[in-house]
């Protein structure tokens, strides 16, 4: 039996990708190793959003050079986004990759590995503009279950908005949107095998099918695919990630209001809130347009939670277009936040912007917009304690004795469950807030509530929601 494994960096889509290159080697004939020092096969899927991330392929392979050497006939494959920039030249360098594999050819992994082990060094790197690219097989029986309850779906691939900062539609082409009976269809499977939550998978997971519509093909607009697969029963939760700010309808902010397995939870990535800033950054909005969204969002769905992507010293950002950030992070109250440095990516608009903000000075920004987020997540989770909620549970937590799974706003809840009881991954389960922590809240298995405790329990949300107005934070 041949092993393989993968390492992985980058955002959920890479994440995915594993997934998907994983059940192809499965149906291979291939299995899991349990260490990378038991594989014959290493996948290394990387990611170039930044060039940190770009970075960790090339050290990562000067250290698999000894991996390789320490056992005959072992292979080492690179895919992802550097995969699909680089190309040849990661052949060229590097004689111990035997593979190369872009983002848009998953489905030849089999075929490379057989060519490598065969002898021959091969890169496959084509553009595949087919929705045929999204036919996959199904998932094999032994790893259906690799994340018990959830599962990612993609919907669409690829990126056509081009923001200045951006590699993403360099390495992972135009956009591209997958049938919405192929994606009913999957979802409708994951559903009947016991999966009670999906994600919603595409760069601009929103801009689903809006290429297509006109052009009579089956997919039909985000906020109606988003409706179909919420009729599928057993789908307890729907996620989407990640949406532009410019494709939310008026049909998709409705349909936070009335369907009741939408989660209450809207990645929606800001990236600056100084109006010059955006618009450098060719984001096609201004700060007033993100705060209606917000405020839209929170009308349809008042406990909705907001997180989001930011980032800070983006070439010409002056202190002032700082401040503007930092004024509409605090007034959205965001429930949490990504934030980066800015960080050139070669061949992008931006890349050749004058103005570049000193090291020091982008490293002040970055902390001073994480401190004002640490204190808006901290107010957020206080916001909660006392109430009901329902979580999906993941497995093992951090804390020692505890298990960990996310609620519908996708916070991380931690629980010691009681003796005796002993929940699976992939149930859900009803708790109460008890403690908020800066990263987490911490639960406890819900009883059934007498008379007194359904009247606290009610004085303690009424409470919260004075909280959340008092701190324009979330929640109700
Ligand atoms: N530099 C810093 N951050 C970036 N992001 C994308 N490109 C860059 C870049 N060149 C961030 C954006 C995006 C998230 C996935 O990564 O905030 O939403
Ligand atoms: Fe990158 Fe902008 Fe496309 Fe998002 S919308 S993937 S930030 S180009």
């Amino acid at each position: 039996m041949r092993r393989f494994a993968v390492r992985t960096y980058g955002c959920q889509m890479n994440q995915h990708d594993t997934e998907k290159v994983s059940n192809l080697l499965h149906h291979g004939g291939w299995r899991p190793a349990a260490r990378e020092d038991e594989a014959d096969l290493l996948v290394v899927n990387t990611c170039s959003i930044r060039e940190k991330a770009e970075h960790r392929l090339y050290s990562d392979l000067g250290a698999l050079r000894a991996w390789k050497a320490a056992a005959p006939g072992r292979l080492v494959g690179v895919g992802g986004c550097v995969a699909q920039q680089e190309g040849d030249e990661i052949l060229r360098r590097f004689p111990q990759v035997d593979f190369v594999f872009g983002t848009h050819n998953l489905r030849r992994v089999p075929a490379l590995v057989a060519g490598a082990e065969a002898g021959r060094r091969r890169a496959a790197l084509a553009e595949v503009r087919d929705p045929a690219r999204f036919d996959l097989p199904e998932r094999h029986p032994a790893y259906a279950g690799a994340t018990p309850g959830r599962a990612w779906v993609t919907v669409m691939e690829g990126c056509d908005m081009f923001c200045s900062f951006c590699i993403v539609p360099t390495t992972r082409g135009r956009e591209i949107s997958r049938s919405a009976d192929a994606i009913e269809a999957e979802a409708r499977g994951l559903a009947a095998g016991g999966v009670r939550e999906i994600t919603l998978l595409g760069q601009t997971v929103n801009a689903y099918g809006r290429h297509d519509v006109r052009r009579g093909r089956s997919q039909v607009p985000f906020a109606a695919l988003v409706r179909r697969l919420a009729t599928i029963p057993g789908l307890a939760r729907i996620r989407y990630t990640s949406p532009h700010p410019i494709f939310f309808d008026a049909d998709l902010v409705r349909a936070h209001r009335e369907l009741e397995n939408l989660c209450p939870h809207v990645h929606l990535p800001l990236q600056s809130g100084s109006d010059r800033i955006l618009e450098q950054m060719r984001r096609r909005h201004t700060r007033d347009d993100f705060r209606r969204l917000a405020e839209r969002l929170r009308e349809a769905r008042p406990d909705v939670a907001l997180t989001t992507d930011l980032i800070v010293a983006f070439p010409g950002e002056s202190d002032a277009d700082f401040r503007d950030t930092l004024e509409l992070v605090r007034e959205i109250g965001f429930v949490d936040a990504y934030s980066f440095k800015y960080s050139p990516r070669p061949g992008t608009r931006a890349a050749e912007l004058p103005g570049c903000v000193p090291a020091e000075e982008a490293q002040a920004r970055l902390q001073e917009l994480q401190a004002l987020q640490r204190g808006l997540t901290l107010a957020a989770h206080r916001a909660r304690v006392g109430q009901a909620t329902e979580i999906l549970l993941e497995g093992a937590s951090r804390r020692p004795g505890q298990v960990m799974g996310r609620d519908p706003y996708h916070r991380v809840v931690n629980l010691s469950p009681p003796a005796g009881l002993d929940p699976r991954p992939g149930e859900l389960l009803p708790v109460r807030l008890v403690e908020a922590t800066p990263h987490s809240l911490i639960a406890e298995l819900a009883v059934k509530e007498t008379h007194g405790q359904a009247d606290e329990a009610k004085r303690r949300r009424a409470e919260s929601v004075k909280i959340a107005s008092r701190t324009g934070s979330f929640s109700a």
